[in-house]
């Protein structure tokens, strides 16, 4: 666990770091965004000690890291520096293997864990092992770069904009696969970006900075949903979210107090029911516990069907439903294929949270191509 206690950073009394607070957990994803100048490189280079703050602390694992032995510390740190800060005289692979021979590992150990890293970056070993960096494109270099950081199995790993001179297909993919590494590996990561897709995509918890505060500091769901303030806002991208839909859930769209039946009403009143509240279907729930039994769709009503019976004789009982945590797509996915006009959203426990209409589903997906919010 990473804590900043009120760090500031000025450089000749120039304040670029105020007062930030904040707790990076053990093998959490951070990505840190904001624009350029605002503080990310300093931040991360207080974590290493690269940079000592004016006033506060910072912890690592509830240890003050001004009283840690620094080469020991920085061991167990991996870092990409936004330069890739390769060393130009030596091969890649001596770049790769610095510390892990500093560090005695075994040579089949060194050997191994080399060829797994240039594989997991896409460089080729032997088209690139020998070369120096400088025969490298940028992009190859920042793979590199990627590569060594991991080269010691370190507990933290800094980045600071370690994918920014990527082709986006390739980049993409070392998203994946830093994602991935990281899950399977439960290293810490502190990632600096400028690009917000990159920080929604990889981000476990997002860190927005502005002139050297933090702003917010949530998850990107959270960020994307309920920006802390304008600035926030106006950062993300207020039509952002429709790049990631799968965050836009059921119970955020779905209409509450919806109009209920009971299933001993007759389909007279059932009927009467939704033509007064405009609906074309009715949700049935069990008169005590209020757990859903079913739903009434007018349109699955035959023109001459006896209106007497009681509406758990007509009602669908293997009614299509979404859960609370559905994406929007699943729910537009359940509406098109089943061909219903709305759908009721439905917990674990058999409870009814809401109901979809069609018309609630074209009225949110429409925003995205208005102007201003309607
Ligand atoms: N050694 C230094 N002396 C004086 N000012 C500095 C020094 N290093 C950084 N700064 C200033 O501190 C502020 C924050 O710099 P920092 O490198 O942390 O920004 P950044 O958010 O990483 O920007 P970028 O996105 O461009 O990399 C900037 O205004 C920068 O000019
Ligand atoms: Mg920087």
């Amino acid at each position: 666990m990473i804590e900043f206690k009120n760090v500031f950073k000025a450089y000749k009394g120039n304040k670029v770091i105020s007062d930030i607070s904040f707790t990076i957990n053990t093998g959490e994803f951070v990505v840190i965004i904001g624009a350029s100048g605002c503080g990310k490189t300093t931040t991360l280079k207080m974590i290493n000690r690269l940079i000592d703050p004016t006033a506060g602390h910072i912890l690592i694992d509830g240890e003050d890291i001004s009283k840690k032995d620094l080469i020991k510390m920085r061991r167990k740190m991996g870092y990409v520096i936004q330069q890739t800060g390769l060393f130009p005289h030596m091969s890649i692979k001596d770049n790769i293997e610095i510390i892990p021979k500093v560090e005695k590992y075994s040579k089949e150990d060194i050997q191994k864990k080399t060829y797994e890293l240039m594989e997991m970056v896409g460089l080729n070993c032997e088209e690139f092992l020998d070369r120096y960096p400088a025969e490298l494109s940028g992009g190859q270099q920042q793979r590199v770069g990627v590569a060594r950081a991991f080269a010691t199995d370190p507990d933290i790993i800094l980045m600071d904009e370690p994918l920014s001179a990527l082709d986006p297909i390739t980049r993409i993919g070392l998203q994946d696969e830093l994602v991935e590494l990281q899950r399977k590996l439960k290293k810490t990561i502190v990632f600096v970006t400028h690009d917000m897709d990159e920080a929604i995509k990889i981000a476990d918890r997002i860190c927005i900075m502005d002139k050297g505060h933090i702003v917010q500091y949530d998850t990107p769901e959270n960020i994307l949903k309920s920006p802390a303030n304008d600035f926030v806002s106006e950062f993300v991208g207020k039509k952002r979210i429709w790049a990631s839909p799968q965050f836009i859930k059921a119970k955020d769209i779905m209409e509450e107090n919806n109009i209920t039946g009971n299933g001993n009403l007759s389909l007279f009143k059932g009927m009467e029911i939704m033509r007064s509240a405009k609906d074309d279907a009715l949700m049935i729930v069990e008169a005590k516990t209020k757990k859903i039994q079913g739903v009434l769709y007018a349109q699955s009503v035959p023109f001459d069907m006896d209106r007497t019976l009681p509406i758990k004789q007509v009602m669908e009982e293997n009614y299509i439903y979404a859960s609370p945590e559905d994406s929007i797509l699943q729910v537009l996915k359940a509406v098109m294929k089943n061909d219903i006009s709305s759908i009721p959203v439905v917990d674990a426990e058999g409870m009814l949270q809401g109901v979809i209409t069609r018309s609630t589903l074209i009225a949110t997906l429409s925003q995205q191509y208005m102007k201003e919010e309607v």
